[in-house]
């Protein structure tokens, strides 16, 4: 059911579901970056998605969050095809309920931290006054209560990432869809992030985060693995106690023999 407690008129995404979605980008020769992918997010889940790259993960999130549409197949939000809502309902959904970590953080370079991160607030009707606070509440809770007003070039490539965290979760959004949100941070720093994405998922919001590693991906209830746009595989890892930073994926393999992380 779809969460109503915020009142308003804001009603939650509740089960997000992409069925049979194909999409193919012609760039001279076709790409099919998804093919006939079904997959169903239910609400308050939790699903890593993994593949080697170019495999369709970032075309998916983009289709899941409403930001590209499918050649074929279709995306519901909450029961309704996204098809068929205007591009006004669309870009409130967008604005107000998803949460977006990009692959590439995607930050204002001429705006600061705090700037930035209440950036989305508008589509929420956030008053000024407010909007610098819930910033700053914001950044506190990624680590970055101390850096506010530092524009992005200012910020380490691991404080980008947080502050695009920061960000994503700006306006509460019961879908938060996640681009490697720790694959430019290093283990300590991922593992704090990976941390405050379990808070939210222990808050209910519904999450779906692509990641090359086997050891963030199992702190999911499911790894979705993509391969060459198709839907290769979905495992159940909800029991998974995640084991240490070993990559198992196809990229970045370790180069060094397991330093002791701890377990
Ligand atoms: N806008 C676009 N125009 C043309 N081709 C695209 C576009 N976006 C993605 N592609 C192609 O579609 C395929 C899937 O891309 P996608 O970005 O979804 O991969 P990915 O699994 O996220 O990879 P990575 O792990 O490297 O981020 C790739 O072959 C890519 O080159
Ligand atoms: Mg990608």
């Amino acid at each position: 059911m779809a969460r109503t407690d915020r009142g308003g008129e804001r009603t939650g995404t509740g089960v997000v579901a992409a069925r049979n979605v194909s999409r193919t980008f012609f760039l001279g020769e076709p790409v099919h970056a998804l093919r006939d992918v079904t997959l169903t997010l239910e609400e308050g889940s939790f699903t890593a998605v993994m593949g080697p790259s170019g495999s369709g993960k970032s075309t998916l999130m983009n289709l899941l969050g409403c930001l590209d549409t499918p050649d074929q197949g279709t995306i519901e939000i909450d029961g309704r095809s996204v098809g068929d809502l205007s591009g006004a309902e669309r870009a409130r959904l967008r604005g107000r309920e998803i949460g977006f970590v990009f692959q590439t953080f995607n930050l204002m370079p001429r705006l600061t931290a705090a700037e930035n991160v209440s950036l989305p607030m508008v589509f929420n009707d956030v008053v000024d006054a407010d909007r610098r606070e819930r910033a700053r509440t914001l950044l506190e809770r990624v680590g970055l209560g101390d850096r506010l007003d530092h524009a992005p070039n200012e910020l380490s490539g691991g404080q980008r990432q947080r502050v695009a965290i920061a960000r994503a979760l700006a306006n509460e959004p019961t879908l938060i869809l996640a681009d490697e949100p720790t694959g430019n941070l290093d283990s300590e720093t991922g593992r704090e992030i990976m941390d405050l994405f379990d808070e939210l998922h222990a808050e209910g919001r519904t999450i779906l985060m692509v990641t090359h590693e086997r050891h963030i991906a199992e702190r999911a209830d499911r790894i979705v693995t993509l391969v060459d746009g198709q839907l290769e595989r979905i495992e159940d890892v909800s029991d998974v106690v995640p084991s240490g930073p070993t990559v198992l994926d196809d990229r970045d393999a370790p180069t060094e023999p397991d330093g002791g992380e701890g377990a």
